[in-house]
């Protein structure tokens, strides 16, 4: 299954991407993620996409393009993926469409994470990372047993620099200036799922789950000649 998971900041995508990618198996793959490893390692594109997210702004599609296409080509990916924040824009969109054209495939499934904007500038402003494991926690939601330290392996805590409050709310208008469109783009292709993001993470969880075990049945149908 090829699978995206749109939706505004902090709506939940990496926190389930993290849990379906393991109960289903398939490779979560986090354009943020990818970004901030490349910060870190102060590679080029690092150096050229560090400005953009600190101020919280989108990293030019051709950066981000090329980082995913390099990853979606991977061999862990030939059978399915979730793509988490990729694409963001309409032009990154039309860009996997041909991508995965060329490779014979397409998306099965776009999940649209709708959440009220109270919601998302509390779990952005309340999330906390483990500096050692990239585990996600937050302050109220998801709180670690001993403040500030990681339960998985021991690590200190920290707030992402695009966590302020002041960057939350140039996230939430860069989306709904430049990403909104694509709710509507996947619509009309008729693979969008719309998940009701303002409950808890299990029913979050168990919603999506279950839309992907019945796209794959219908899948198995269509391919064993039966619709
Ligand atoms: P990215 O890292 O993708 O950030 P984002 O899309 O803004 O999403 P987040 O990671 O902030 O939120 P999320 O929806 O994953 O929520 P989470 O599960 O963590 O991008 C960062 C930057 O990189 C961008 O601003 C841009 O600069 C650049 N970038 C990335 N992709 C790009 C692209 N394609 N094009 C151009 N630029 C790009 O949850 C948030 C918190 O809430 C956590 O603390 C969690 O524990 C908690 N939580 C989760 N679910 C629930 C729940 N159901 N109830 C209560 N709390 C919950």
């Amino acid at each position: 299954m090829r699978i995206v998971f749109l939706g505004p900041p902090g709506a939940g995508k990496g926190t389930q991407a993290e849990i379906i990618s393991k109960e289903k198996k398939l490779p979560h793959i986090s354009s943020g993620n990818l970004l901030r490893e490349a910060v870190e390692t102060k590679s080029e594109t690092g150096r050229k996409a560090r400005d953009y997210i600190e101020k919280g702004l989108l990293v030019p599609d051709e950066i981000v393009v090329d980082i995913i296409k390099d990853r979606i080509l991977r061999d862990d990916c030939k059978s399915g993926f979730i793509l988490d924040g990729f694409p963001r824009t309409l032009s990154q969109a039309k860009v996997l469409d041909e991508m995965l054209k060329k490779l014979g495939n397409r998306l099965d499934l776009v999940f649209y994470f709708a959440v009220s904007e109270e919601s998302v500038v509390l779990r952005l402003t309340g999330r906390r990372i483990c500096s050692s494991c990239g585990a996600n926690y937050h302050e109220k939601f998801v709180p670690s047993e001993k403040e500030g330290i990681c339960d998985k392996c021991g690590g200190t805590l920290y707030q992402r620099a695009d966590d302020k409050l002041e960057t939350v709310q140039e996230r939430i208008r860069v989306y709904h200036e430049q990403t909104e469109d694509l709710i509507e783009y996947y619509k009309k292709s008729g693979i969008l799922k719309e998940v009701v993001s303002d409950v808890n993470i299990e029913i979050i969880t168990k919603n999506i789950s279950d839309s992907i075990e019945s796209a794959l049945k219908k899948k198995d149908l269509i391919s064993d000649g039966v619709v």
